[in-house]
């Protein structure tokens, strides 16, 4: 046995006891004639001290050991004499008897303690080292605990776990496919699944109405914080559902993950709230709850004052910042300076200042009266010590940066805790969304999404009206999952690729497998897919989800640890009928 006990579980019920360790030394100190050391493993840390006076050979033996060792410690528990209330075995150490080098351990790179003096690219580089850092593994762990409870909560409402295939055809998911090139079929290509949709669906034709999959997707995406080349889903599909049993099932799993894993109970049923009024009182479809600080449209209250900006405006809205009117030159300044920058694009700022002595003062006085300024304060319930922020633009665009502006201030005044939930779903979703550059139609979810029936009349003649069978969810302005209630009927399947541009060949070509399946008795249903890394961050409290990830890619989408993706060898590239010419790109 290389071990009785972990380095997590001795207290003072065990004082006394003769145990045996094994693990990794974190550190270790000389002072006087003692030694001490921090033995680690996964479940903690435990002290071995070595006296120089009692044994003066295996204290020496154990002063030539480095960071890192693996080592095996026999010895008896005893109390502390100085105790560490802030660790589970702070009260105990061991007095080693015995003690064996099982692997010597080059001198790590950075430090592997909660704190690490490693940076994020050093780290990532010796993933398996900073894996070794309890900060780090417990992400793991809560990763662990949640993928657990999402099995148990499917399970006992009769959900079957099913795997799909990773090598595939091209999915209708929007983003760009990673592709695989086949060497049984020369100059052919799988890709993979940017998430198992088709298959979900097929599985639903046969007849398997509850089915779920802790699943891991693929999409050549610009990275950010929130995204990985490779992610994993929570993905779900039901048949013969409407709309609201998938939003009870899927509210059910996510208020058991946040009792079991967090425990945070949510008593009353999330909010819902449309895509339109999302967009119009909050900026975009993913609202953070967590505050209020809602967009007010002023268009009509402020055209036609000889303010040109406003005049010349398509819409005018703005925020209330509760109690800061104090606000100096300064802080508005660069308040300006941050709304003009290009990300968010403004072109200035304008306030309007609710003092505390009840007094009004704004950018915009020279051209409304004192009555026309409080008109625009009451409009956003403004009281003494709030200010008024207002951007004028395009309808889109404006609210968009006043989205921004809004998050901004919510972070500054301390608005965004992150151990504060505020889930909500998002329903209603256009169903067609335009673009102006291609000048064609594309499915906001996916080709498959059904629409609201009372707006099929409009589906050819004025397809942007159209709302969808489709629903977010969000929490904290972060959208953790998506779906849909798909359309099952064949024909409203042509009028959708018709609307979407295809002709009846590409159609076929790329979606003949799941229209053929469909005459055969396809069952109406619908489902949905959590992000689960986004989920995970979010119950740690990170800002990427990366830290939730064992072996993550970096933002430029390589894993620096084994230096992938790399070049392949020439034969490989033979045997795959693939010649390879990269054209650099002009610097
Ligand atoms: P959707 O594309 O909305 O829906 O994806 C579902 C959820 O997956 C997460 N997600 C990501 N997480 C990390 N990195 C990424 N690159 C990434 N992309 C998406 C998000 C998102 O809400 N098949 C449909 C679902 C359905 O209709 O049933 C789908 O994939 O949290």
């Amino acid at each position: 046995m290389y071990r009785t006990h972990t380095c997590g579980e001795l207290t003072m019920a065990q004082v006394g006891k003769t145990v045996t360790l094994a693990g990794w030394m974190q550190r270790s100190r000389d002072l006087g004639g003692m030694t001490f050391i921090d033995l680690r493993d996964r479940y903690g840390l435990t002290q071995l001290v070595f006296n120089m006076e009692t044994n003066a050979g295996l204290c020496t033996e154990a002063r030539k050991f480095g960071r890192e060792f693996v080592l095996q410690a026999t010895g008896k528990v005893t109390e502390r004499y100085n105790k560490n209330l802030n660790m589970p075995t702070g009260e105990i150490e061991i007095i080693v008897d015995e003690i064996k080098v099982l692997n010597v351990s080059a001198t790590p790179p950075f430090t592997i303690e909660d704190e690490s003096d490693g940076g994020d690219e050093l780290r990532m580089k010796y993933r398996y080292l900073d894996l070794r850092r309890s900060t780090v593994r417990r992400n793991l762990e809560l990763r662990h605990h949640m993928a657990q409870e999402v099995r148990k909560y499917f399970d006992a409402l009769g959900f079957m776990e099913v795997e799909t295939p990773v090598l595939i055809k091209s999915t209708p998911e929007g983003a760009r496919d990673f592709v695989v090139p086949s060497r049984l079929n020369p100059g052919q290509f799988y890709a993979l699944p940017q998430s198992p949709q088709t298959f979900k669906q097929l599985m639903m034709v046969a007849g398997f109405d509850r089915y779920f999959q802790i699943v891991k997707c693929f999409r050549d995406e610009d990275l950010r914080a929130d995204r990985q080349p490779e992610f994993t889903q929570i993905d779900c599909e039901m048949a013969f559902v409407e709309q609201e049993d998938i939003l009870q099932a899927f509210e059910g799993m996510l208020k058991h993950l946040f009792k079991t894993v967090r425990g945070v109970e949510f008593t009353e049923p999330f909010v819902r709230m449309t895509f339109a009024d999302a967009i119009n009182t909050y900026g975009n479809d993913k609202p953070d709850l967590r505050f209020g600080m809602k967009i007010h449209e002023v268009t009509n209250l402020v055209k036609g004052k000889g303010f040109s900006i406003f005049d010349n405006a398509d819409y005018v809205g703005g925020i209330c910042a509760e109690g800061c009117s104090e606000y100096t030159r300064k802080q508005l300044d660069e308040l300006t300076e941050w709304v003009k920058r290009p990300q968010i694009g403004a072109l200035g700022l304008i306030y309007i200042k609710f003092n505390i002595d009840g007094t009004l003062k704004s950018t915009v006085d020279k051209f409304y009266s004192p009555e026309e300024i409080k008109a625009l304060a009451d409009n956003f319930n403004a009281k003494p010590s709030d200010i008024i922020f207002l951007l004028p633009g395009k309808k889109k665009k404006t609210l968009a940066q006043l989205s921004e502006l809004r998050l901004e201030m919510g972070a500054r005044l301390g608005l965004r805790d992150k151990n504060t939930f505020a889930p909500l779903w998002v329903i209603d979703f256009p169903l067609f969304e335009y673009d102006e550059e291609t000048g064609r139609y594309y499915a906001m979810h996916h080709p498959f999404t059904s629409p609201k029936i009372d707006d099929l009349q409009y589906f050819e003649t004025d397809s942007a009206r159209v709302r969808a069978n489709a629903y977010d969810c969000v929490v904290n302005g972060v959208e953790l999952g998506g779906g849909s209630i798909r359309i099952h009927d064949q024909e409203l399947q042509q009028r959708m690729f018709k609307v979407l541009g295809f002709t009846k060949e590409q159609a076929e070509y790329q979606f003949g497998f799941l229209m053929n399946a469909f005459t055969y008795g396809a069952p109406p249903h619908g489902g949905i897919a959590f992000g689960f890394d986004r989920l995970a961050s979010m119950f740690a409290g990170l800002d990427s989800i990366r830290d939730v990830i064992a072996f993550p890619k970096n933002n430029s989408g390589r894993d620096v640890m084994i230096d992938s993706p790399s070049h392949i060898a020439d034969e490989q590239l033979k045997e795959l009928n693939i010649k390879v010419e990269v054209k650099m790109e002009k610097s």
